[in-house]
């Protein structure tokens, strides 16, 4: 049985994901790791990102981590909707059910200087987004873009929620916050969508009917975006659906330093293999330079190994390298730096 299947991908996602791997083999010499091709290589290889036999790979091991996926709409955008890159990222997630996307922005010390907020308010962030990750607008039918008759054209998506697919996430976000600062903050539109609406009562009953213990704040997306950059440590976990997820993520990633240093966990019912993945993309602009850092990729197998493969304690060992290898002034470029990708791994190695 392989315990981690790795899904480097495309763009920097090989260089990145190389360097986790000889993290993992460092950490946990016993640990049985395959890799597939997925994302664009694998449309080139076999004609689809994501084949049948790997989404069974990565169903029957017990963590996946993949690296990016794309070419940023240049390679592989004339490829149909269906078998572009991200589409096999999309697959790939509901194949897995992986609904609960935890996203952590932490600060470490040494970057609050990098971040592109000011020191006094981000330092000692320590902020969970969870985002649901098989639902939403990502996944809504009916999808499509049509002539109009008249000329022009119109293009059609659509955001749809249940009262289960809400449940399931919010209660990952509350059993979080009672091992953190026991505060949840839910994001959503409810003053323009039906959904909005829809999100904000499910997560009031399910708060009133198991988790009274913890505080509830409900905010509206753009006040929480705008309040991430205000004064982002008020957070503790912020629970919010596919798309505002998405994007409230990145804008809490520049807050840490850089978005090189995100990484996430997609996790689902108990028991299931969990999906983890830096947040970043695959950067076609820096693919192939070895420039790239792979710290949000150490840093999501680092989840990996705490919240898959039951190993807190190489978790631990994994986190206090990358902290000791910031502290000792390891820096690639995005943070101001001019370490390779590779430096940057025997930096994390050597702190180990
Ligand atoms: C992310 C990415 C993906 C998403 C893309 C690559 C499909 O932006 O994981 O945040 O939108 O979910
Ligand atoms: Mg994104």
């Amino acid at each position: 049985m392989t315990d981690l299947l790795l899904l480097p991908g495309d763009g920097i996602g090989p260089e990145v994901t190389a360097q986790a791997r000889r993290v993992a083999e460092a950490v946990a010499p016993d640990l049985s790791i395959a890799e597939a091709l997925f994302g664009g290589c694998s449309f080139d290889a076999h004609g689809t990102p994501l084949t049948d036999e790997v989404l069974a790979a990565a169903k029957a091991a017990r963590a996946v981590l993949m690296g990016a996926v794309g070419g940023g709409g240049g390679q592989w955008a004339g490829a149909p909707r269906d078998k572009r890159p991200e589409a096999g990222l999309l697959n790939l997630r509901a194949g897995m059910e992986v609904y609960a996307n935890l996203r952590p922005a932490l600060c470490f010390p040494a970057l609050a200087d990098a971040s592109t907020l000011k020191r006094h308010l981000v330092e000692g962030l320590d902020l969970m987004i969870v985002r649901e990750l098989t639902g939403g607008i990502y996944f809504g039918s009916p999808r499509f873009i049509e002539d109009l008759p008249g000329g022009g054209r119109r293009a059609v998506d659509t955001q749809v929620y249940t009262t289960a697919e809400i449940e399931r996430v919010a209660r990952v976000a509350f059993q979080l916050a009672r091992g953190r600062r026991n505060l949840v903050h839910s994001a959503e539109k409810s003053n323009v969508m039906d959904s909005g609406l829809l999100w904000r009562q499910v997560v009031t009953d399910l708060h009133a009917r198991e988790f009274p213990d913890v505080r509830l704040e409900h905010i509206l997306a753009d006040n929480a975006a705008m309040q991430i950059v205000r004064d982002p440590r008020q957070f503790d976990v912020l629970v919010t659906d596919n798309l505002f997820g998405d994007i409230l993520a990145d804008a809490a990633a520049m807050l840490t330093g850089s978005l090189g240093m995100l990484p996430s966990a997609a996790l689902g019912d108990a028991g299931r293999p969990g999906l983890y993945e830096p947040i970043h993309g695959s950067a076609p602009d820096i693919a192939g330079q070895g420039v790239a850092n792979p710290l949000a990729s150490i840093l999501s197998l680092e989840m990996a190994f705490r919240w898959s493969l039951g190993r807190p304690e190489a978790a631990d060992r994994i986190l206090a390298a990358v902290i000791r290898a910031l502290d000792n002034g390891a820096r690639t470029r995005d943070l101001g730096g001019a370490l390779t990708t590779v430096q940057m791994g025997d930096a994390v190695l050597a702190a180990l």
